[in-house]
């Protein structure tokens, strides 16, 4: 029993170590909303790709994919690669990022997949101003965060404020909008799972086909089952 509370206790601890008390907040993932992919994809080679890599993906194949017309993705979401089969690099030198932000932005390929979904839609909604930090940024969900608030003129500036709980410890309250963005907060929200839908893609594109391959698979099946009840009214006819 000691021994089991022990362990418990271990396995738990991380979770209490990273969560803190902020909740992550739920999102409609789904890759079959293939406008939202695409208004996703415009905001992630916009305002990502100056600094982060997805270098697994290669701007054809999200043409594809998104079924965005490759002469659109060439003028106008291409704009660190010459080549639609290029990858998506960023063009920044990871030495000149360190310096800049104290340390390189990931690459974003995977992050949907080692930080989830809901992570990452709260991250892009919990950037509040702060006078204390290098960039003048910071993050409710992720403390002293390198990374400036990059959709700020979407969401708005905001301050966070903070209360003490019956420990005394500082935790987080509420935001308040200090200068509003050219969105509101639905629209805003509505933006980030747009992101958000476009960074799960990105972290498995294979779910893409299996999502088609599945509707293909359901209407084999649809056809077969009509064959197969004629063939088996045929067997039966004489059986009578
Ligand atoms: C100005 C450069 C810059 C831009 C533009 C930028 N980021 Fe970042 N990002 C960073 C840096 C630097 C870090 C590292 C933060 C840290 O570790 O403190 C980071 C970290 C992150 C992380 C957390 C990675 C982790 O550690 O798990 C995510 C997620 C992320 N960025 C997503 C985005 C998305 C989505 C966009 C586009 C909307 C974006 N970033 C645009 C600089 C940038």
């Amino acid at each position: 029993m000691k021994m089991l509370f022990l362990l418990l206790t271990v396995v738990s601890m991380p979770v209490f170590a990273a969560g803190g008390s902020l909740h992550l907040d739920d999102v409609d993932i789904d890759m079959s909303d293939t406008a939202s992919l695409q208004r996703g994809a415009g905001l992630f080679v916009n305002y990502c790709l100056s600094c982060h890599s997805a270098a697994y993906m290669r701007y054809q194949r999200m043409s594809e994919d998104l079924q965005i017309p490759k002469e659109v993705v060439e003028d106008n979401m291409m704009f660190t690669a010459d080549r639609i089969g290029g990858l998506m690099k960023s063009t920044m030198p990871a030495d000149d990022a360190k310096k800049w932000f104290g340390k390189a932005p990931p690459d974003l390929s995977l992050i949907a997949r080692s930080r989830g979904p809901e992570w990452i839609y709260t991250y892009m909604r919990s950037f509040y101003l702060d006078d204390n930090s290098p960039s003048g940024w910071n993050n409710v969900l992720f403390e002293k965060v390198a990374m400036p608030h990059v959709l700020y003129n979407l969401q708005g500036a905001r301050h966070a404020v903070f209360k003490k709980d019956e420990h005394g410890v500082e935790v987080f309250d509420h935001f308040e909008m200090v200068k509003p963005g050219s969105m509101n907060e639905d629209e805003f929200d509505s933006a980030v799972r747009d992101l958000t839908n476009f960074m799960v893609y990105l972290a498995e594109p294979a779910r893409m086909v299996r999502y088609k391959l599945g509707v293909y698979v359901l209407i084999f099946l649809a056809i077969f089952f009509v064959f197969a009840y004629l063939l088996k009214k045929e067997y039966w006819k004489d059986v009578h």
